[in-house]
Formats: structure tokens, sequence, C-alpha cells
């Protein structure tokens, strides 16, 4: 199987879109529901629940895991690739979506400067300065932190007065900070979620890109490239669903995330 991995359901919007096109593969995703938002936690711990997951998810079977995070991408793929890996699993492969995604958005924007909401850990960690300004240095990068999006999302809120009430003051302060942006993106996987709200409290010549898409043809492509990994995958199109909270609590979160009826299995993580 191919494994994606997310603090909870976010990771929904990207198996969605990499199923659409790599519908063959087998996929197994693993919420950590029972400890996200990651977003404002510390490196040390974001690194070591992302970590626990990883392996997890190699345990069950997966050559390639996807973090299907950016937080988790942000703060601790490197050091899984670097350090873990060869100690842990040598031939297994751990990728994330900063880079794909870095590698891809500027190619959207016409005045050369764009905005990037992100979870506090994300921004902090500067992947994203840091990966865009290899590709594209010509590009004005400016990061928003959105604290509160997650735990909305978390808990259904994907268009109340609540919502539109913090989706507007994010939008405001990104656009006073740096008004000749005519590209944002949605640098947190959980925030396709909030796509209605954000576009209707967006000006309209401002383009909303989401990771998806990007991250699909990536994968797609990174397949092709090593015939290694994808002759360990199956190609049955099955998925299977993990989380580190209760099924029930999955079940009901994925259907808002256009998952109905799906086989869920509580998995737990702490060693
Ligand atoms: N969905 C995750 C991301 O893409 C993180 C959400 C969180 O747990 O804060 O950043």
């Amino acid at each position: 199987m191919i494994g994606l991995f997310d603090s909870g359901f976010g990771g929904l919007t990207i198996l969605r879109e990499v199923r659409k096109a790599l519908p063959q593969y087998d996929y197994a995703y693993l919420g950590d529901n029972a400890r996200a938002p990651y977003g404002t936690r510390s490196f040390e711990t974001i690194y070591k629940y992302t970590l626990e997951a990883v392996t997890a998810l190699f345990d069950m079977g997966c050559p390639l895991v996807v973090l299907a995070c950016n937080t988790a991408s942000a703060k601790a793929l490197r050091t899984i690739q670097q350090q873990d890996l060869p100690r842990i699993a040598p031939n297994n492969r751990v990728l994330g979506i900063v880079r794909p995604t870095a590698e891809t958005i500027g190619n959207f924007s016409k005045s050369r400067h764009i905005g990037i909401f992100a979870t506090p850990g994300t921004v902090t960690s500067e992947s994203y300065l840091i990966e865009i300004s290899r590709f594209f240095p010509d590009l004005k990068v400016t990061q928003h932190a959105c604290p509160f999006w997650v735990p909305l999302v978390e808990n259904g809120e994907l268009d109340s007065e609540g919502t539109r009430f913090f989706v507007r003051r994010d939008i405001e302060q990104l656009l006073a900070a740096d008004p000749e942006i005519d590209t944002v993106l949605l640098a947190c996987t959980h925030y396709p979620m909030l796509q209605k709200v954000v576009r209707e409290c967006l000006p309209a010549h401002v383009k909303l890109i989401s990771q998806g898409q990007i991250v699909a043809d990536s994968l797609g492509d990174y397949l092709k490239r090593h015939s290694e990994i994808d002759s360990r995958l199956q190609k049955s199109g099955q998925a299977r669903f993990f989380t580190t909270d209760t099924v029930e609590f999955f079940k009901k979160g994925a259907t808002l995330f256009g998952q109905d009826d799906v086989f869920v299995e509580k998995l737990s993580l702490e060693a």
C-alpha cells in the first residue's frame, strides 16, 4: 500500500485527488486524530509523533509513505529521511508535500506576489520560503499563520459565522501585509475544506490554489521514475483507514470530507 499520513482529517483532501489520479494503487490512510492539531506543537513533538506514524505505516506494509500534512513535512520530513530511514527501513521511502508545491506555485502568479496560509508550525519552519526561493527566486512570498482554522475544520465548522469571522480576518491581514498578492496557497491540507468560505472572502482577482492536484501529479511522476518502489505496491484500488481516535469519531469526520462508508480501524501509536 501507499501510506498517507496526516495529523487528522486534512490528508483526506490529498487522498481524494491522489486516488482520482492513481486509482489502481492500494492506500492506507492514517489520521492521528487523537493528537491533532499538530500545527501549534513543538518541533520535538511533531517529529516524535510523525516518526511513530511512519513506523506504523511501514509495519503494516507500506514501502512508500506520503506525509499528507504540511506541518509534518515542514518539521519532521528531513530528519526522518536523513536520520531514521537509513536505520529503520533503508529500502522504504517517505515523501513530503512542501517541495512539490513549492516547485509549482510560481507558475500561477502574474504579479509575482503570493500569499501562503498555513499552520503556525509550517510558518515558523520557513520551509516554504526556503523551498520557493530555490525554484522561483523572483517571487515575493508572504506567509500568514491561521491557528484557528484546523480546530474549526476538525470540529466540522465548515461554513459557520465563527469560521467566516476568522477567515475574513486572516485574509484582511494577509492582503494588508502585501496588497499586490494575486495568488493564495492553502498550505495546510485541512484548509481546502474551507475553500468555499475563503473564496467568498477573497477579492475575485486573487487565485486560490489547493495542493491535492499538485501532490497527485508529483506522486504519479515519482512512481514512474522509481520502478523499484512501484513494483512493491499492490494495485487493487482499495483503501484502508486508520485513526488514533475512536472509529465512530473518524467515520463522522470522514463523511464531512466526502469519504462515506469507510471501513476504519483504531490504531495506537504511543510506544
Ligand atoms: N493538515 C496539516 C497540515 O497540512 C496540519 C494540521 C494540524 O494538525 O495543525 O499542515
